[in-house]
């Protein structure tokens, strides 16, 4: 029996009290809270995306077209989100999707989200691009469950490296993202002149790695800094990489594998191929290709493609309970939240993402129940129409 949506039952007791959410629960209205809060670097870098922002545009439109249509009537009492995706388990399809350089939004970054996470039993996926070492927040996240994001450095044994460590400090899947081996064209950040990474954050798995200090002469220092620099912008990504290569990450990666970044039911069944263990439908939240399809439209082809094969997961515009259930119901096993987590961390740290995710999760299977739905598995094209 889920108890998700005990959230809204514990707000309207606290009011009794005269205690408020220290949030807004319509999680729409975090972006315009935190553009108030931040810096316009770091609110700039955040809420971007690539060119003129058709494609984050789209992301959300994709969301307004499908309709969900209760159905009444059909013992709805007991509850049951759980799921269990690439060996994880969950209360609910719902993880934290990997997001770099968070000390710009909080100076605890990942390790307040990393508490956050493991406080409400969500799993956090870990980008290669965080603020703080992968050691230190899997110890901010202690039993909680989490994988590894990689950005696939072009020095392979740097990629081992990063592998391993992982592997030690109990990531248990790894999320390769394919459409950032180089960043795109990102109006806000150029205005501004502004890239977290060559300003030393969002570098701390590079500079903490063995195999990286070794090719700068030794640990970061000041001395070796700009040498340091460089060698991450030389190695950040790698545009040469094909298909063929997965067969390296296979080999050194003994967990579930998923690519992130899929958009193309081709490229899909290519991954399955290749013999990974999940895609996930992203399109990065339009940040990449400005002008690229909606992630949400591009989410169905792949489902009717893979998704008796291998786990299709997705991204992109994710920002409700209802849009988790469309994007549930067009396809996905499960659903990755991305910058209404951010925000959170912005506007509250760990209780800011904390927050975050309860809304989601009691929003999430409020609207279920409110359709006629118990279990994720009921979930399918039935629930929808076309707006
Ligand atoms: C500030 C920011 C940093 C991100 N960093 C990463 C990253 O390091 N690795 C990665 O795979 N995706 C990264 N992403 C993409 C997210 O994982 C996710 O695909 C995207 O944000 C989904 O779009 P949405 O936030 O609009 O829902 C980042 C996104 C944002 C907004």
């Amino acid at each position: 029996m889920s108890a998700l949506a005990d959230f809204q039952n514990e707000i309207y007791l606290k009011g009794l009290g005269d205690v408020l959410p220290e949030l807004p629960t319509d999680l729409t209205g975090l972006e315009g809270l935190a553009e108030r809060r931040l810096s316009a670097q770091a609110f700039g870098y955040v809420a971007g995306s690539a060119g003129s922002e058709a494609t984050a545009r789209a992301n959300r439109a994709a969301f307004d077209r499908w309709r969900i249509v209760p159905r009444m009537l059909r013992d709805v009492a007991e509850r049951d989100l759980s799921v269990r995706v690439l060996g994880t388990a969950m209360p609910a399809p719902v993880l934290l999707a990997p997001i770099g350089v968070q000390s710009i939004l909080h100076p605890d970054g990942e390790l307040a989200v990393a508490r956050a996470a493991q406080a409400a039993g969500v799993p956090m996926v870990l980008s290669t691009a965080s603020s703080y070492a992968m050691e230190d927040v899997a110890e901010a996240n202690g039993d909680g469950a989490r994988w590894y994001q990689l950005y696939w450095p072009k020095d392979r044994d740097l990629a081992v490296s990063f592998l391993e460590r992982a592997k030690a400090a109990g990531y248990t899947a790894l999320v390769v993202t394919l459409d950032t081996f180089t960043l795109a064209w990102r109006p806000r950040d150029l205005d501004q002149a502004y890239l977290p990474f060559l300003r030393g954050i969002g570098v701390a798995n590079y500079f903490s790695d063995p195999v990286f200090q070794q090719a700068v002469g030794g640990p970061v220092t000041d001395a070796n800094r700009d040498t340091a620099l460089l060698h991450w912008i030389a190695n950040f990504g790698n545009p040469s990489l094909t298909w063929e290569d997965l067969a390296f990450l296979r080999e050194h990666w003994d967990g579930p594998i998923a690519l992130k970044g899929i958009q193309h039911p081709d490229d899909a069944r290519r991954a399955v191929h290749a013999g990974m263990d999940a895609v996930i439908v992203s399109n990065h939240g339009g940040r990449q290709v400005d002008g690229a399809v909606a992630s949400l439209d591009a989410l169905p082809a792949v489902a009717d493609a893979v998704g008796n094969q291998i786990s299709v997961l997705f991204d992109s515009g994710v920002r409700t309970g209802a849009d988790v259930v469309k994007a549930l119901a067009l396809g996905a096993q499960a659903v990755l939240v991305a910058r209404p987590y951010a925000y959170g961390l912005a506007l509250g740290g760990e209780a800011g993402v904390r927050h975050v995710l309860r809304c989601i999760l009691a929003e999430l299977e409020l609207t279920m129940t409110l359709s006629g739905l118990t279990r994720p598995d009921e979930l399918s094209l039935d629930t929808l129409v076309r707006a």
